[in-house]
C-alpha cells in the first residue's frame, strides 16, 4: 500500500465571521504531485500555513506523516513559501551554509554546492542575496528547501514573476525531484506549469474544494474530444463528414488539414476507417488533448450553473 504522507480532514478556518476554509480533505500519497489551484483569495496559502502548523484550524486536522501538524517531523519537510527569509547583505553560499548548519546536515559544503549546481547559481554563489533578482531569489528559495533532502515539497507558488527561462528551469527542478519520488503539494495560478507537472489537481473556490481528482480523469470528463487529421483531398472529406452521425464539427485548419470534433474519442477509429474506405489517403492523425485551462474554464462554469441552479430551487 501506497504511504499516506499528507492528509486533511475536514479543515476549517474561519476569522471572525469569515470562513476562509469550509471542510477541506485530500490525501496526498507518497510520489504524487499535487496541484492545489484556486482564485486569488479561495484559501490555498490559508490551506499550506495550517499544514505547516502556522495557523490552527477552526475544526478539522491536518496530519503529516500519520501525526498530527502539531508534532509532525518538520524535517522531512520542504517548502517554499511567498517571501523566503534569507540574509541580503550573505552571499548565496552563506546563506545556504547558514540553514545547512541549523539543519546539521552531514556534508553540509558538498549539498550547497550541488543545491547551487542544480538550480544554475553556482556563478553567482558569491553575490550578496540583496542583489539578487526575484527568480534569482526563488531559485535559491528551492535550494534552502532542499537542504535536508526532505520527503514532503509544498511549494506556494513557485514561479510566480520567473522569466521563462527561470520557469523552465524550476520547472526542470520539480519534475527531477518526481523522480526521486518526493510527494508535493504545488500551489499556482499557472495551469500551464500545472498540466506539465501535476498528477492530481484540488480546485479550491471559496475555501471549498470543488474538483478533487487526477488530471487524466478530469481531461476525459471535461474535454472536448477533438482529432486532426490531415489527408489528400479536402474536400471530399469535407462531404464524407458532414454525413458523419459522430462528427459534430469540424474545420479546415491548412489546406490539407483537418480538425474534427467528436462525439467521444472513441469514434477516431471509425473514422479513419471510412475515410479509408472511401478512398481518402490519411497522412497523419492524432488525438488532441484539451489543455488544464479549458477543462480549469469547463468546471468554473459548470460550478457557475450549479450555484445559479441552487439559488433558484430555493426561490
Ligand atoms: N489573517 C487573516 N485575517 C483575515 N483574513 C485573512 C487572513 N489570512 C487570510 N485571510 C483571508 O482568507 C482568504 C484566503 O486567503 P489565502 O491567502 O489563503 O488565499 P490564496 O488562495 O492563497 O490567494 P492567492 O492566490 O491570492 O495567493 C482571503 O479572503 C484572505 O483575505
Ligand atoms: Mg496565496
Amino acid at each position: 500500500m501506497v504511504e499516506d504522507i499528507l492528509v486533511l480532514k475536514n479543515v476549517t478556518k474561519s476569522i471572525g465571521e469569515r470562513n476562509i476554509l469550509t471542510d477541506v480533505s485530500f490525501t496526498l500519497k507518497k510520489g504524487e504531485t499535487l496541484g492545489y489551484l484556486g482564485p486569488n483569495g479561495a484559501g490555498k496559502t490559508t490551506t499550506i500555513r495550517i499544514i505547516l502548523d502556522l495557523l490552527k484550524p477552526t475544526s478539522g486536522n491536518a496530519f503529516l506523516f500519520d501525526k498530527k501538524a502539531s508534532e509532525a517531523d518538520r524535517r522531512r519537510v520542504g517548502v517554499v513559501l511567498e517571501n523566503a527569509g534569507f540574509y541580503d547583505n550573505l552571499s548565496a553560499e552563506v546563506n545556504l551554509s547558514y540553514y545547512s548548519r541549523i539543519y546539521n546536515i552531514r556534508d553540509k559544503e558538498g549539498r550547497v554546492k550541488e543545491l547551487l549546481e542544480f538550480m544554475n547559481l553556482w556563478d553567482r554563489r558569491n553575490d550578496k542575496v540583496g542583489t539578487f533578482s526575484k527568480g534569482m531569489r526563488q531559485k535559491l528559495a528551492i535550494a534552502k528547501s532542499l537542504l535536508h533532502d526532505p520527503e514532503l515539497l509544498i511549494f506556494d507558488e513557485i514561479t510566480s514573476g520567473l522569466d521563462p527561462e527561470a520557469r523552465i528551469i524550476v520547472r526542470e527542478a520539480i519534475m527531477k525531484l518526481e523522480n526521486l519520488e518526493k510527494t508535493i503539494l504545488l500551489s499556482s495560478h499557472d495551469l500551464e506549469e500545472i498540466q506539465k507537472i501535476a498528477t492530481q489537481i484540488i480546485i479550491l473556490k471559496k475555501g471549498r474544494i470543488i474538483v478533487n481528482d487526477s488530471l487524466g480523469n478530469l481531461r476525459s470528463r471535461h474535454n472536448v474530444p477533438l482529432f486532426e487529421v490531415s489527408v489528400d483531398k479536402l474536400a471530399v472529406t469535407e462531404k464524407i463528414l458532414s454525413r458523419l452521425g459522430f462528427v459534430s464539427d469540424f474545420k479546415a485548419a491548412t489546406a490539407n488539414r483537418l480538425l474534427i470534433t467528436l462525439k467521444s474519442y472513441e469514434n477516431a477509429p471509425d473514422l479513419l476507417e471510412v475515410l479509408i474506405k472511401e478512398g481518402v489517403k490519411v497522412f497523419s492523425s492524432s488525438i488532441i488533448q484539451s489543455s488544464l485551462e479549458e477543462v480549469y474554464l469547463d468546471i468554473i462554469r459548470e460550478d457557475k450553473k450549479k450555484v445559479e441552479a441552487a439559488v433558484d430551487v430555493t426561490k
